[in-house]
């Protein structure tokens, strides 16, 4: 079967600044919640850090090269925050912002499209001593640091991405204390729902007084939610976890307000006037989806329930994640459904897999292949059903630190040695590049 996209529609790649730059203490970069995280003894399964990385900081030529061999249209990366504002507040540091502004420049030369993403979990130190998420004072600290980013990038760029994930964010972070900054309480897993969703309405209102004719969206991760098994509480999680993983950030945006079951835990945080503000008008919506989550209650948990990424026996990547293309489908029409057929881009899908170079040097990941044709076929059925979706990022352009996982989850199109650092295309490189090339999957 051969499936044609449109002309129009953008193929691109994804990539995230803690996971491969680098250089965490180059040119004024202050702390990350991240760097200080990754000090904590356990915290990450490996014991590894972003220290390094994939010397991004250093590398950038080489990548923005392989993403003009791989001939995307489009590359969406993020702004490291400690990097311009490395106390969190006052001058930028000019270093920070002359290092992307060069990225910018050199993907213009190559004819790919910068999306930034504002937020990709690396929150200035600073900015957690003082409560971070917690705070509601983030959201104009947001708003500024927004402002200064596109102020500088926004003559080239037309693409800003406010928030990575906010629900990550809120859950891994402030719930089960998985990620950075590692807390595990109630009161701060419910700040840090609306503080999100605050600063993101916060950070559009300011960038669109600076210039209307920027493309402004929000990240989701967005996966539908089913019961772990067929007992009646499981089924009252999964409602649960649908409503704080989807609904939370979803409905603030597209309806103005907070789904019922989640409502009366922000309720304090929620100020008169922040409802219309998360709910101003978007450009796009980014979609990051990998898959189905599953739930079960879980007394001592934070939020009263667990999840998982797939029932027993399911076919799984090598983060223990289900492979079915059915959830983005299904999540994707459900967008249209249930929130105004927003236009929807892709903005990260993909998997890791245990890819060991082959004799001949070359990585030949089948499998990868094999999964992004099952999840870019989901997108073209989603769209016949109606779902106006417009692009496909892959997750990732390059292996890299894998948050708590650290480096031997390998979701890149191309494999890192992270002894050498030398970069080397896999066999879902070719396959992406003639993909984006003709717009046909095969
Ligand atoms: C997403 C994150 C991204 C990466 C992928 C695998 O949740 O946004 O940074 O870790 O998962």
């Amino acid at each position: 079967m051969t499936i044609a996209f449109p002309e129009n529609f953008v193929w691109g790649a994804s990539t995230s600044a803690y996971q491969i730059e680098g250089a965490v203490h180059e040119d004024g970069r202050g702390e990350s919640i991240w760097d200080v995280f990754c000090r904590v003894p356990d915290a990450i399964r490996t014991g590894e850090t972003g220290a390094i990385a994939c010397d991004h900081y250093h590398l950038w030529h080489r990548d923005v090269a392989l993403l003009r061999d791989l001939g995307v249209g489009a590359y969406r990366f993020s702004v490291a925050w400690p990097r311009i504002f490395p106390d969190g507040r006052g001058r930028p540091n000019a270093a920070g912002l002359d290092f992307y502004d060069r990225l910018v420049d050199a993907l213009g030369e190559a004819g790919i499209d910068p999306w930034v993403c504002l937020y990709h979990w690396d929150l200035p130190q600073a900015l957690e001593r003082r409560d971070g998420w917690r705070n509601r004072d983030i959201a104009a600290r947001f708003a500024d640091y927004a402002c200064t980013v596109a102020n500088r990038l926004g003559d080239r760029v037309s693409y800003f991405l406010t928030l990575n994930e906010p629900s990550v964010t809120a859950w891994l972070g402030h719930a089960t204390g998985e990620h950075a900054p590692g807390l595990a309480e109630t009161d701060a897993f419910h700040a840090a729902i609306h503080h999100q969703n605050l600063a993101h309405g916060t950070a559009v209102d300011a960038l669109r007084q600076e210039n209307e004719g920027w493309k402004l969206g929000i990240v989701l991760s967005l996966a539908p939610t089913r019961p772990a098994d067929d007992s009646q509480s499981a089924l009252e999680a999964a409602d649960m976890l649908d409503a704080l993983w989807n609904g939370a950030f979803l409905d603030p945006i597209y309806h103005g307000r907070y789904p019922e079951r989640v409502a009366p835990l922000v309720d304090r945080y929620v100020d008169s006037g922040d409802l219309e503000r998360i709910a101003r008008p978007l450009d796009l919506l980014g979609v990051n989806h990998y898959a189905r989550l599953y739930a079960r209650p879980d007394r001592a948990a934070v939020a009263g329930l667990a999840m998982g990424a797939a029932p027993a026996g399911a076919p799984t990547t090598s983060m223990g994640w289900e492979i079915d293309g059915g959830g983005l489908s299904e999540t994707l029409l459900r967008l249209k459904d249930d929130y105004r057929n927003p236009p929807v881009f892709i903005t990260e899908n993909g998997a890791a897999f245990d890819d060991i170079p082959a004799e001949d040097g070359r990585v030949h990941d089948g499998d990868r292949i094999d999964y992004l044709r099952e999840y870019i076929e989901a997108v073209a059925s989603a769209r016949t059903g109606g779902a106006d979706v417009r692009g496909y990022f892959a997750w990732s352009l390059l292996d890299n630190f894998e948050w708590a996982e650290g480096y031997d989850r390998r979701f890149g199109l191309v494999h890192v040695d992270f002894e050498t650092r030398d970069r080397t295309p896999k066999d879902s490189f070719r396959w992406y590049a003639e993909l984006a090339h003709e717009g046909i999957l095969r």
